[in-house]
């Protein structure tokens, strides 16, 4: 290895040293052709596992030979270490220069300790345990090889039909840019360079949950105002936790492809926000913008998307068949090459990995590590906070834990794979603790009988392929009834299969898929006294079961331990807390539905027979369940709401409220501060969330939260992207959800 000599550093010199760092960057430069640095800016698909369209035919013996010419940057999709040190070995050892690879991986919720899907993680609301998760997921994967993690992805989304919604935080960018905050620090630690940390990326940078008709991959045309309040502040907040890298979108944004989008990557990204670190580009998504209508072929793709600041090219070939001619040619100035080269080996550097390219590469680290009891115990306690508690009606939960006919219908209540989410690349089929596990083995002593019901699925998809639902076999539902009838209580686990959402997953409906709502109707015929549990990666419209079903639990999709979390709180060992990040819609048709909506000039609700608002005449504007709503097995109460305003003399206007445990056990309780700025420059939300405490309860216990708003919460970007706070009248709205009523005004001037 060339290299060797110039880059060992001082032992006693930590990687964030950026001088340091950025002379050993210099200095290896140097030594660097023009190919070898476009090498750096290329990133290959493993030879295992893909996460985009299949990898061209032949591609594979070119990847080789590129390693061994120190062509390649990056690798992802190699995981384990033995695979990843066969491939580090070629880059290192057989290179000119040495330069290791950045092995990139997508830890979304987990490696192999697999923990609630992202949309449910936030469903917690707990910052502390979102960023455990992702700590846990970096002691993990770093175990097993891998530097790098595509994640957390931080798309702000209001639409349920875009399967991705399971790998974000729901709907609202103050809680999405807290949440992004958290996972960033959680996958980065405080020590990149540390063999158990990795480094994290902020994605898909930008707008790509705003994809028209939530139909993956598609359109989006978005204002400045939705861009700059809605979309970017969790992307911002990501650069403000030191995230070290950016993957761009797949998407248009207002007309311009995201990876060939210069203001979006240089102009806000990399000079107004001064991200230090790299942007890789999507799946192809360089090659893509021929695709889009926007780059001629690939020559075209390859300049476009490296002007706008795409600096390494994930599996598109374009930069290392195109970049070098094109510089040659004066088409790309060198400068550009330089400095996302820069950009990219100043992460390897500050991860350590020209010290000891093989650090994170101990096969006894990784038998010792991967898949530990603490991390169980860690994702049941995480699960059960993700849980949602709907509906309650008489008490139905708790269950009894004796004496008890409990009949268990669903086929996803016996699914191990399904729990898991989408996104678990790494992760074993069937390793999730199931429902019925989780029943069966409970401290209780009921008799539970078990009836996989309808069928929901016609085949087991891998990753890649396409989910077949069951339209039209029924057979089960007449065995699921029988054994409903005798029953005490039904436990129905109905929801979507674990790759019915995620990436390609997009639907038209968002009805419980398949035959289940049948089968609930007539299970319900025979025996109404139904607990609802709920295994799904997004919103659904569960109207009917809202009117009938007397208790509903959303259980999400958990992750490992997820039956054992359903089971603890149905039994009310642990009283659900989840609050949820995300609107259900009552029907697909209110789609984009979301709770920080705009008045608009004829607000909702109408007068009597009255036709001229802004509303439907089928149905209202209301949700199914709002934003951050969620039950408890015992009740709060929220009063004394009070605001001190010192704005005028310390900028400041101070909040607090008296939350009460009203009920006859303890609990958690998230209370939630909405604020309105009644009228402004740039036309304001109903309300935006802009504080939440969770608080722990006694029966009968009051306590005091108290909260603090300033310009940082007061304000909001204008058209131009600059951050405005104005004059005038503000309503504050406290209380367990976004539909608050207990309400409290005050005015500022700013001067
Ligand atoms: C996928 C996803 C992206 C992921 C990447 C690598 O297409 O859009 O989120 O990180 O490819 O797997």
């Amino acid at each position: 290895m060339v290299f060797a000599g110039a880059c060992s550093s001082d032992p006693n010199t930590p990687n964030k040293n950026t001088d340091l760092i950025d002379a050993k960057v210099d200095s290896l430069m140097s030594l660097m052709t023009l190919e070898e640095k476009i090498g750096q800016m290329n990133q290959y698909s493993g030879f295992m596992d893909f996460t985009g369209p299949r990898p061209k035919e032949g591609q594979q013996a070119k990847k080789l030979e590129h390693l061994k010419k120190g062509w390649v940057g990056s690798m992802l999709n190699v995981h384990g270490v033995e695979n990843v040190m066969a491939v580090q070995k070629i880059a290192v050892e057989e290179s000119r220069l040495g330069i290791p690879l950045i092995m990139g991986f997508d830890v979304i919720h987990g490696y192999k300790t697999i923990s609630p899907i992202p949309l449910a993680e936030t469903a917690s609301w707990n910052l502390e345990a979102i960023q455990k998760s992702a700590e846990m997921a970096a002691e993990e994967a770093s175990a097993a090889g891998i530097h790098w993690t595509f994640a957390p992805m931080v798309d702000i989304s209001r639409d349920a039909r875009w399967g991705r919604v399971m790998e974000g935080a729901g709907e609202d960018p103050y809680l999405g840019s807290l949440v992004a905050k958290a996972r960033v620090k959680g996958f980065q630690g405080d020590d990149l360079s540390a063999p158990n940390t990795l480094a994290a990326t902020a994605k898909h940078f930008a707008g790509y949950g705003f994809a028209e008709s939530g139909k993956d991959y598609n359109t989006v045309d978005i204002g400045t105002s939705t861009l700059h309040n809605m979309v970017n502040p969790p992307f911002k907040a990501a650069v403000e936790a030191d995230v070290k890298t950016f993957m761009n979108a797949f998407n248009v944004l207002n007309g311009i492809p995201a990876t060939g989008n210069k203001y979006l990557q240089r102009d806000l990204l990399k000079n107004q926000w001064d991200f230090k670190g790299f942007v890789v580009s999507d799946w192809d998504s360089v090659g893509e913008m021929i695709a889009h209508g926007f780059a001629k072929d690939g020559r075209a793709a390859a300049k476009y998307a490296v002007s706008a600041g795409s600096d390494m090219d994930m599996e598109s070939y374009h930069y290392i068949e195109q970049l070098a001619s094109l510089v040659e040619d004066g088409e790309v100035s060198e400068d550009l090459i330089n400095d996302a080269v820069k950009r990219i080996l100043k992460v390897k550097f500050e991860l350590g990995l020209f010290d000891n390219p093989y650090q994170y590469c101990d096969e006894k680290r990784e038998k010792e590590v991967i898949g530990q009891q603490k991390f169980h115990d860690q994702v049941f306690d995480l699960a059960k906070q993700s849980i949602v508690l709907l509906k309650n009606e008489n008490n139905l939960l708790p269950l009894k834990k004796s004496g008890q006919k409990i009949a268990l219908i669903g086929e996803l209540a016996a699914d191990k794979t399904s729990p898991l989410g989408n996104w678990i690349i790494a992760a074993e089929d069937n390793s999730a603790v199931s429902v019925l596990e989780g029943l069966e083995k409970y401290d209780a002593t009921n008799e539970i009988t078990f009836e996989n019901g309808v069928k929901l699925v016609t085949s087991q998809p891998t990753f890649a392929q396409e989910l077949k639902i069951n339209n039209t076999d029924s057979a089960g539902i007449a065995e699921a009834v029988a054994s409903a009838k005798n029953a005490d209580v039904v436990v129905m686990v109905l929801g979507e299969h674990g790759r019915q959402s995620g990436e390609g997953r997009s639907r038209t409906s968002l009805d419980l898929p398949g035959l289940q709502q049948q089968m609930l109707e007539a299970v319900y015929e025979v025996n109404p006294n139904i607990v609802l549990v709920l295994n799904n990666g997004r919103p659904l419209t569960i109207n009917w079961a809202d009117k009938h079903i007397p208790a509903i639990v959303e259980a999400w999709q958990l992750g490992s331990q997820a039956g054992n979390a359903i089971a603890s709180v149905l039994y009310g060992d642990y009283n659900p807390s989840g609050k949820l990040p995300m609107s259900f819609p009552k029907n697909v048709g209110q789609i984009p539905l979301y709770y920080n909506y705009k008045s608009t000039g004829r607000p909702a609700p109408k007068g009597e027979n009255e036709v001229f608002w802004s509303t439907y005449i089928d149905s209202s504007n209301d949700p199914l369940y709002p934003f951050g709503y969620g039950l408890s097995y015992t009740n709060f109460d929220y009063k004394n709401l009070t605001i001190d305003n010192r704005y005028k003399e310390e900028g400041k206007v101070l909040v607090s409220v008296e939350v009460q445990n009203t009920g006859k056990r303890e609990g958690i309780e998230t209370a939630q501060l909405y604020l309105q700025d009644e009228y402004a420059s740039v036309t304001r939300p109903v309300r935006e969330l802009k504080g939440f405490k969770q608080v722990e309860l006694a029966p009968g216990e009051i306590k005091t939260i108290e909260f603090e708003l300033t310009n940082a919460e007061l304000g909001f970007y204008d058209n131009d992207g600059e951050w405005l706070v104005e004059s005038g009248s503000f309503h504050i709205y406290l209380g367990g959800d976004s539909t608050s009523q207990l309400k409290q005004s005050f005015q500022i001037t700013v001067k």
